[in-house]
């Protein structure tokens, strides 16, 4: 089921706090995050695993890169998924080590290669050529440098084709007929190979994907082992743990899924750790959104809630389609009347926030909240149409702070130039 939050004198509750009270101290729009939702679904997704073996959870953390957030994950020992430079920095900046930072990049350039390099964090190699490059990089360092790859499974999962990137001919990972090729390359150029990285897409809530990449990345390890004498010492299966979206979506049943995925390892392979990549899982039911109405229209054939939020403040409804729920947080649980699309103030037809939605006689200055907003939220939010970016918030137990300043105009100008002939 969604996780859903209490109403009091209907208002609905937030972090032990009213969040008229967070949207009349803070404006609107804003993403606010539960601190104490973060670490329970950190606690809940690593326990779940290291009942049974070495555990390392690598937050995704391209769901949310928010400093705050990144130091609450490093205070419960998550290690990081990074696939850019700009992660692995901000990781750092929030107190990771770099060890316990796995880079995996696509298409990585030759100078970020080098980046990533001087940080000394790890890396898991996406291609034949970023070997080759990471190669010419080290030269005398190759010998001993740790190293792992992403392969491409021929299995694909997700909320949508824009996330599923396991399958077959994916732009990702090594082909899976030269994972072996690849392996032999790395271990002749005298890398550490530590393991084997596969990622079948994003938002699943069934075990049964997660299940079919794990029996290829064991069939690999085991034939790693048999066939060139390299043994591994993790798994990584990836991230892509749904969370429930709809009110009575069904969980990703994680105690069952660490269950099950370690009993595979364990019963078919010599690997003693298990590493995965939940990113969404993490942190998305963590965050609401906090919006106003900003006009309400009949535009004959349709009702339209206007918020000042659109997708630029949150993309995915347009992106991909995706289903958030909404809700009147000034005017919760109290009875419907009609049916809207909730829109924004991005001037394209495709600004979007919610589809068909019955809401409770909403009206200007109303408070809407959207639910599910932590990943893939503010992370993808852009300025487009020249809207800076809105504020974040943290709570826990009825304490709200500051987390990020909205922008402002300045931001949107401060590195553009308008050449001096231009000018008068
Ligand atoms: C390689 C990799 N790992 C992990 C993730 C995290 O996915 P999710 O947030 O669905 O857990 C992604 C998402 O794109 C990914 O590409």
């Amino acid at each position: 089921m969604m996780r859903d939050f209490e109403g009091k004198n209907g208002v609905m509750q937030f972090g032990g706090m009213s969040t008229v009270d967070i949207a009349e101290e803070f404006g609107t729009p804003v993403y606010v995050t539960d601190e104490n939702i973060v670490r329970e679904s950190y606690r809940r997704v690593y326990n779940a695993f290291s009942r049974f073996m070495d555990t390392e959870i690598h937050y995704a953390c391209k769901a949310n890169t928010n400093l705050a957030i990144l130091t609450i994950l490093e205070q419960e020992g998550s290690h990081i998924d990074a696939v850019s430079i700009g992660e692995v920095l901000t990781c750092l900046k929030a107190g990771f080590t770099p060890d316990r930072i796995l880079y995996t990049g696509v298409n990585v350039s030759r100078d970020e290669l080098r980046q990533v390099v001087d940080t000394g964090c790890r890396i898991n190699v996406d291609s034949e050529g970023e070997l080759e490059k990471l190669a010419d990089i080290l030269g005398d360092r190759c010998k001993g440098f740790p190293l792992s790859f992403r392969i491409t499974p021929g299995v694909a999962s997700g909320h949508g084709t824009k996330v599923m990137t396991g399958g077959k001919g994916a732009k990702f990972g090594v082909p899976y007929d030269r994972v072996m090729d690849a392996y032999a390359r790395a271990k002749e150029l005298g890398f550490d190979i530590k393991g084997i990285h596969a990622h079948t897409g994003s938002g699943g809530n069934t075990v049964d994907p997660f299940i079919d990449v794990v029996e290829v990345l064991i069939d690999f390890a085991n034939r790693l082992r048999d066939e060139l004498d390299i043994h591994l010492e993790f798994i990584d299966f990836g991230g892509g743990l749904g969370v429930p979206y709809k009110p009575q979506e069904e969980e990703c049943d994680v105690e069952d899924l660490g269950a099950t995925i370690t009993d595979m390892i364990l019963e078919e392979t010599d690997v003693k750790k298990v590493c995965l990549e939940p990113g969404r899982y993490l942190v998305c039911d963590s965050t609401i959104l906090l919006a106003s109405v900003t006009d309400v229209k009949d535009a004959g054939t349709k009702l339209y809630v206007g918020t000042d939020i659109g997708f630029n403040t949150l993309i995915r409804p347009a992106f991909y389609d995706s289903y958030h729920h909404v809700a009147l947080a000034n005017k919760f649980n109290k009875a419907c009347t009609a049916k809207y699309d909730v829109v924004g103030p991005i001037c394209e037809s495709g600004d979007y926030i919610a589809h068909d939605r019955i809401l409770p006689d909403p009206q200007e200055g109303d408070l809407l909240v959207v639910y599910n907003a932590g990943a893939y939220g503010f992370s993808m939010s852009s300025t487009y149409n020249s809207r800076p970016k809105c504020k974040e918030v943290l709570v826990k137990d009825g304490k709200a702070e500051l987390i990020r300043d909205a922008e402002t105009m300045e931001n949107i100008w401060r590195h553009q130039i308008v050449p001096e002939r231009l000018r008068r």
